[in-house]
């Protein structure tokens, strides 16, 4: 097998195991979904010109293709289990093969471990079974969060795009922060916390999209841990991932600078919750939260922070909780002036910020909730 149909096979099994994470998060006819499938149809043609039919086997253990195993990635091992899971010995692709028929396998390896798929041939695609055996409980939640970092990978694209949009003076399309939204709430309610604990993990270097999805994964980590459910936490979602909107109008040289900000850089820099709220006050479909989160997230607990007002201003808990997960994603994520802190020296620091900085009941939640997830993480190892 050649470096370039390694290649090929890379992605059209990257491709079809993204578009079943979505299946699972969203639904099969999703956009993204349909996107990603003809997106693997165009790899699987390639490889077609050089291959009479496509053959995937598992054979002790590995992912075999063109008797060569299949290089080692996320997507491999996501198929790979997902291949098991189903009892699936074999697959093969015949030329010729539908878009559609590519649907109904992605629809198959988006199934969940207690859900049954029926393996049925179609004219292009056929399946070779193994007899039923037990999987290990352990594999199934590992499936389930590498399925879930390549969904974040996703959505970058997503994310990326609106947020450009935004920054070319386009109308914000609120329908695809939404959606984002939806699906990490849902995939909170399957996966619980393990979740969550993608979300400090992520390096992408788009600072906006890992922050964006950063602050909104934390921030509906402490919403649940409050008990909030339904159309609010839904609300507190989006006003989370919009919080920095108003950061689209500043140069990115003063964004992304290393050095300390000068007087007047500093100044335009303390403009973003203003100009943010404005934005997003101007944009039909928006909640009202969002907008008032995205004036607030930077006023302090004890009524110091920007912008100033003319008289006290009580905050909004999505606001506060907004400011906390700030304060430990810019301490937890490694940025260009600051080195990254661990998880302990962060406890502390946001402890001592309780109370001035911070909301204190709702930073001894927060702090609660990473606890919880550190535990959770050890009782898995
Ligand atoms: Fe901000
Ligand atoms: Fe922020």
């Amino acid at each position: 097998m050649s470096i370039n149909d390694q290649e090929h096979l890379q992605l059209f099994i990257r491709h079809l195991t993204t578009a079943a994470t979505n299946a699972a998060l969203y639904h099969l006819e999703h956009l993204q979904v349909l996107r990603l499938c003809r997106k693997a149809l165009e790899q699987v043609k390639i490889l077609h010109t050089s291959h009479n039919s496509l053959v995937l086997k598992i054979i002790e253990g590995r992912l075999i293709f063109a008797n060569k195993p299949a290089s080692h990635s996320l997507a491999t091992e996501r198929l790979h289990e997902a291949l098991q899971l189903h009892n699936i010995s074999h697959l093969r692709i015949e030329p010729g093969v539908y878009s559609e028929e590519l649907l109904a396998l992605v629809s198959i390896i988006s199934k969940r471990p207690d859900q049954k798929a029926e393996l049925i041939d179609s004219e292009h695609i056929h399946f070779g079974q193994v007899e039923v055996r037990f999987r290990k409980k352990n594999q199934v939640s590992q499936a389930a969060l590498l399925g879930l970092a390549e969904i974040a990978a996703t959505e970058k694209d997503q994310i990326l795009e609106i947020y450009d949009g935004v920054r070319d003076k386009q109308q914000l399309k609120v329908s695809g922060i939404n959606d984002i939204v939806n699906g990490f709430i849902s995939a909170f309610g399957s996966h619980s916390d393990s979740f969550l604990a993608i979300a400090p993990l992520r390096s992408m270097d788009e600072y906006t999209y890992t922050h964006s999805t950063n602050i909104c994964l934390l921030n509906l980590a402490q919403a649940r841990q409050l008990g909030i459910e339904g159309p609010l936490l839904n609300e507190i979602g989006i006003a989370a991932m919009l919080h920095d909107v108003g950061k689209m109008f500043i140069d990115p040289k003063i964004l992304g600078k290393s050095d300390k900000l000068s007087e007047e850089e500093w100044r335009i820099m303390q403009q973003h919750p203003r100009t943010g709220a404005e934005y997003l006050l101007n944009t039909p479909g928006v909640p009202r939260l969002a907008v008032v989160t995205a004036f607030e997230h930077h006023m302090r607990y004890d009524g110091t922070g920007y912008p100033k007002t003319s008289r006290p201003w009580p905050q909004n808990l999505s606001s506060y909780m907004t400011a906390i997960s700030d304060t430990y994603d810019a301490m937890r994520t490694h940025r260009s002036y600051e080195e990254s802190l661990e998880p302990e020296q962060i406890s502390e620091i946001m402890l001592g910020l309780a109370g001035s900085k911070l909301h204190p009941q709702l930073t001894g939640s927060f702090l609660q909730v990473l606890n919880n997830l550190d535990r959770g993480a050890q009782q898995s190892v």
